[in-house]
């Protein structure tokens, strides 16, 4: 939920913490801060709000060093504020902290030390980490880091800094992601990837409390009994491009503008499995008589979608679940079961414990991610990666295109080996996937309409989402997009389910988004939108039958129509649709788009 950053180098580390955070702020912005080690000792800098807020103070009162941490806060023990910020000092100024993570037995380690008149200054659960180890720190970091770490229960990433060994900076993970990344004029940690990306593209992924130890010159790593460990940096693909916002006003915006590619390398690479994985195809589908697809927010979407595609396609029943229900629910999984994970980051605390729950009782567990090495990706019996690049945008557009690519592809692959396929109906269900960028092209041709029409919309107070089965499915996404970036209330409903009860919220000009690509509903799908209009409603309807039958001339109904293509596949071309609408609703009104109020991009708290 938040970032750190720490670099130790040849370089003046501020204005590399600084930049790295930037690329950080998706992760959490109620408040950042640094530290460098200046000589004399920590020079710390921290401000509530945007990280803006943080520049502008070193800008007036410039501050240098050649080691350093950072971090940028979405707020979870204490409100936003300087004081909660982080990094956390000692009582004595000899430590320095960066946590990324919660503690969950943070009060009674904190009695204990207050008990012997430590005094904190923060209502973090994080300083108790700064106290604890300087508390505990008798002239060896690493022997005090270890002690540490035996004694914290709960989540961390860790940047730590000794002010008595300066030439040394520390770094520690347990279920939070933490990357080192390895340059040549100095070493680094962060939270991801793209923070790094500017200087290196040689990264170390550690396990949990495998324990790093940065210098200028090298990378050591360090098991929990003080042994060295050996570890080879991966090449990173990403181009450092990928995580600018290249010329676009939005980050959003330009990973909207980027889908026809995404959805073209997603599937080429879509037989690629994660590191030292079994390939896909030894997956033997036959052998599961349940399917479980569980995720949250938009990846819980994209699971409404693919259960469609699946039962459609493989002729069996799929199981939805939010992993933040399944991970409560006592799941009846078994070995028969295969268990299917989305998520973009592959750190979703939720995600995490619901792969972990079926793990715990057999179900097989098949990961779509798309942070390489998150940790999703890395315990997950198969994974496979979705092609996004780094989405920095806190409203996920490209990565949740490629993760229903993924599952179209994987549907297709486990129908054919349930012979529900014949080798004509494969090619030609590949084929359609295969034609989709080229169709969210034409829908990204039709950028102004959707604006124009975006524009009239920003005053609307509540807009409903309505679809049948697959449009639906897909409607649930678009309702979710909308209200995260726009800030307006807005709920998905199956068509058929206004009568029972929601259409008593439809007023004069209440805006409802009708989507329509399922030929054989299509006029389901109308006399649901004639009955809101009729009660006062205007209608947007998105889909590739639309115009038939429906007077366009009445002026409560807009068309925005799409191309032609299989039903299954039509949520792809929706969703652009969708995301252009809500982005413009937004952009409208003016809000900060990457950066919702709220929101953090990686959920990695309960
Ligand atoms: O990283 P994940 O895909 O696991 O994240 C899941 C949700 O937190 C995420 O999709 C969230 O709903 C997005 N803000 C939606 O745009």
């Amino acid at each position: 939920m938040c970032g750190i950053i720490g670099y130790i180098g040849s370089e003046n580390a501020v204005p590399i913490i600084v930049d790295g955070l930037k690329k950080l702020e998706y992760r959490g912005y109620d408040s950042a801060g640094l530290a460098v080690y200046s000589g004399g000792g920590f020079e710390v800098v921290k401000r509530k709000g945007r990280l803006q807020a943080l520049e502008s103070e070193i800008e007036q009162n410039p501050i240098k060093g050649f080691a350093g941490i950072g971090h940028t806060r979405w707020a979870t023990h204490g409100e936003p504020s300087n004081e909660n910020s982080h990094p956390h000092l000692g009582h004595q100024n000899k430590i320095a902290v960066v946590h990324n993570g919660i503690i969950e037995n943070y009060k009674q380690l904190r009695e204990k030390l207050e008990a012997g008149g430590i005094k904190f200054t923060s209502e973090t659960d994080s300083e108790v980490i700064a106290q604890l180890t300087e508390y505990y720190y008798k002239g060896d970091i690493m022997e005090t880091v270890i002690k540490v770490v035996n004694r914290l229960e709960g989540s961390y990433a860790l940047g730590i800094m000794c002010i008595d060994e300066p030439d040394a900076l520390i770094a520690i993970k347990k279920d939070n992601p933490l990357i080192i990344g390895v340059s040549d004029h100095g070493q680094f940690i962060a939270s991801d990837v793209p923070a790094v990306l500017k200087h290196t593209n040689q990264v170390h992924y550690p396990n949990d409390k495998e324990i790093a130890v940065l210098r200028k010159g090298s990378v050591q790593f360090f098991n929990l009994d003080n042994e060295p460990i050996q570890k080879t940096p991966e090449t990173i693909t990403w181009s450092f491009d990928s995580a600018e916002k290249g010329g676009y006003p939005h980050f959003m915006l330009k990973e909207i503008m980027e889908q026809p590619k995404v959805l073209q390398d997603t599937f080429q690479s879509a037989a690629n499995t994660g590191d030292n994985k079994p390939i896909i195809d030894s997956l033997d589908f036959t052998r599961f008589n349940k399917l479980v697809i569980t995720a949250c927010g938009s990846a819980y979407n994209a699971g409404v979608v693919a259960k469609n595609v699946f039962e459609r396609l493989c002729g069996i029943t799929v199981e939805v679940e939010l992993a933040s229900e399944f991970r409560y629910k006592d799941a009846v999984v078994d070995d028969k079961t295969l268990v299917i994970l989305v998520s973009q980051s592959g750190e979703t605390a939720d995600t995490i414990a619901a792969m972990r729950e079926a793990k715990s009782k057999g179900a097989a567990t098949l990961s779509v991610v798309n942070v390489i090495g998150s940790t999703i990706a890395k315990e997950s019996d198969f994974c496979v990666y979705t092609a996004a690049g780094p989405e920095i945008a806190v409203a996920t557009t490209k990565a949740f295109s490629a993760q229903l690519v993924l599952l179209y592809i994987l549907a297709i692959r486990f129908a054919v080996q349930l012979k529900k396929l014949s080798p004509e109906a494969e090619r030609e269900l590949l084929a359609q996937i295969k034609a989709l960028p080229e169709k969210a092209n034409d829908i990204l041709k039709q950028v102004d309409l959707i604006q124009q029409y975006a524009s009239t919309c920003v005053g609307c107070k509540s807009i409903f989402f309505i679809g049948r089965n697959i449009d639906y499915a897909i409607a649930l996404e678009g309702s979710l997009k909308l209200k995260e970036i726009s800030y307006i209330h807005s709920e998905a409903y199956a068509g058929g389910e206004l009568k029972h009860g929601t259409i008593s919220l439809i007023e004069e000009n209440t805006l409802v988004v009708a989507i329509s690509n399922c030929k054989r509903l299509y006029d389901k799908i109308m006399s649901n939108v004639e009955q809101v209009i009729s009660r006062g409603a205007k209608v947007l309807l998105i889909g590739n039958c639309p115009a038939a039958g429906a007077n366009e001339t009445d002026k409560k109904l807009s068309v925005i129509e799409l191309p032609e293509t299989n039903e299954l596949f039509s949520p792809s071309l929706s969703v652009v649709a969708l995301q252009l609408f809500a982005y413009f609703v937004a952009a409208n009104k003016g809000l900060d788009i990457d950066k919702p109020r709220n929101l953090a991009k990686s959920v990695t708290v309960e």
